[in-house]
């Protein structure tokens, strides 16, 4: 059997070449159908997802179980570490060692970067980062891209203002390094305090990717195509009164976008860099993209189990 996809671990957008990408987001338009309930699949069946969140999720665990059971598939695991024996002191190597033993795949979401890499590095199942701390989330840019392409049929040359926390938002480091492999070009924009980390933006170069930093929205607000606002993440700040400094810097409405040829996109959960406002208008995508979530995963399961077995 020829091998098109030929990751074993999903850990950082970077292990991705353009053409797995390309393949990835056309599985997933050709998977829609089971994803919504209109076909089905029992393509793994037998197959068991070992799933360890040690972080909260609703969105990426619930998606990502969906995934599993629309194509026949069950799933194991914990959603917070407390009623697992890591709260009795269990370490991750030893807690990914059971996961092995007891499931085909693993997906785990954790406060440290680099959490998913050490895990592949001990564990013969395919591993998939599902957040690690401030790192990566590679699975939310596979389904970013997908709304996008979903929405506008291309990604090449559409214009991409990344907005608010872009310092610890994970989602925003895969997602700018990805849009760079498709010729988007890119707005970065964020208060000072939170800007694109200097070895994101150094990738960026060495790829030459042109991107443009600024503080203020309507620097590029009429020039876009794709609004991408992400949430300040109040949980990584090492001192909270910096994060009340900086706390509702951006607010996205009805009046900011109103007549503007683009879409609003989040990776959700939204605090109040959204205003509710925009939810029942066109501008409107971030629900879509949350449901995108489902056939990118099933097409990500679907491939990387398959390679192993
Ligand atoms: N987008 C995302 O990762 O959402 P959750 O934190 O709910 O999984």
């Amino acid at each position: 059997m020829i091998k098109i996809f030929n990751l074993n671990d999903v850990i950082s957008i970077k292990d991705f070449q353009k053409k797995d990408i390309e393949f990835i987001l056309n599985e997933a338009e050709n998977l829609e159908k089971i994803a919504k309930s209109q076909e089905f699949s029992d393509e793994l069946a037998g197959k068991i997802l070992g799933m360890m969140f040690f972080e909260p999720s609703t969105r990426t665990r619930l998606s990502f179980e969906t995934s599993m059971k629309r194509l026949g598939g069950n799933c194991v695991g914990f959603a917070g570490s407390s009623a697992s024996s890591v709260s009795k002191g269990e370490s991750l190597a030893d807690t990914s060692k059971m996961f092995e033993a007891y499931s085909d795949a693993l997906i785990i979401r954790h406060s440290l970067e680099g959490a998913a890499k050490f895990i592949s590095d001990i564990v013969d199942v395919p591993v998939i980062n599902a957040g690690d701390g401030a790192g990566q989330h590679p699975t939310q840019t596979l389904l970013d891209l997908y709304t996008i392409k979903r929405q506008f049929d291309k990604i090449k040359g559409l214009n991409v203002a990344l907005v608010g926390d872009l310092k610890y938002g994970r989602t925003v480091h895969s997602l700018a390094y990805a849009l760079g492999m498709f010729d988007a070009q890119m707005s970065f924009v964020s208060p000072d305090e939170l800007k694109m980390p200097k070895e994101t933006l150094h990738d960026l170069k060495k790829n030459n990717v042109k991107f443009h930093e600024t503080n203020s929205l309507k620097d590029v607000i009429d020039e876009i195509d794709v609004l991408y606002v992400t949430r300040i993440q109040k949980e990584r700040f090492p001192d909270e009164e910096e994060y009340s400094k900086i706390k509702g810097a951006y607010l996205i409405d009805h009046d900011l976008v109103k007549g503007k040829d683009l879409i609003v996109m989040h990776p959700l959960p939204r605090v109040d860099e959204i205003s509710t406002d925009i939810d029942n208008t066109k501008y409107n995508k971030y629900f879509e993209q949350a449901f995108y979530g489902v056939p990118v995963r099933m097409a990500i399961l679907k491939n990387i189990i398959k390679n192993k077995f």
